[in-house]
């Protein structure tokens, strides 16, 4: 008897939730349920440069105990790194990621993102994706979550695999490859 009474429940709940879905019942808001996904998978290099006179990676902040390494927990860098289409420093430039990373883990190298990958080729000019995550820098391979983004990827969610390509161990510069995939709506 009470198993049947929270079904019957159960439905009731069920139904009033689905009709306050499909019925526009307020003026300030509209639900349409469109059922189509487009999946984008992109692959690029990443060259991030520290040394030299035009590094395109800055230390801006580190704490007051520091140790100087770029690894020491709590510095800072605000990058403004060329995209491109090859690894090759030449290679096609496809766009830019802008924004910051810093070093987030105490006894570990792990880095916050927060970074914009704006992108001005084809179809891609002026579209951006905006990446939000933790990298695992010492992995061989890092997983690292796409959260939004502008033209193209607008609603994007996704996730980016990046992969060392070559490093310089003495500066930190760094080109990496990257693989991402992104699901957007049309
Ligand atoms: C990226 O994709 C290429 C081509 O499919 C593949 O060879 C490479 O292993 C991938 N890299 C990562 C880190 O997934």
């Amino acid at each position: 008897m009470a198993k049947l009474i929270i079904t019957i429940f159960l439905l009731c709940f069920v139904a009033t939730g689905a009709r306050a879905q499909t019925s526009n019942d307020v003026s300030w808001a509209k639900r349409v349920d469109t059922g189509s996904q487009v999946v984008t998978t992109l692959q690029f290099y990443f060259h991030d440069t520290l040394s030299g006179s035009n590094p395109s990676a800055v230390r801006v902040a580190q704490p007051q105990s520091s140790s100087s390494s770029l690894g020491g927990f709590g510095n800072l860098m605000m990058i403004d790194d060329p995209l491109t289409e090859g690894p090759e420093k030449n290679s096609k430039l496809i766009g830019h990621a802008r924004g910051m990373y810093g070093q987030a883990a105490q006894n570990d190298l792990e880095l916050i993102m927060v970074l914009n990958y704006g992108f001005i080729d084809g179809i891609y000019k002026d579209s951006s994706f905006s990446l939000l995550s933790l990298n695992p820098a010492m992995k061989t391979v890092r997983e690292m979550t796409i959260v939004g983004g502008t033209g193209l990827f607008r609603l994007a969610r996704g996730y980016a695999l990046a992969q060392t390509y070559w490093i310089d161990p003495t500066t930190g510069d760094a080109i990496v490859g990257y693989n991402a995939t992104i699901v957007t709506y049309i």
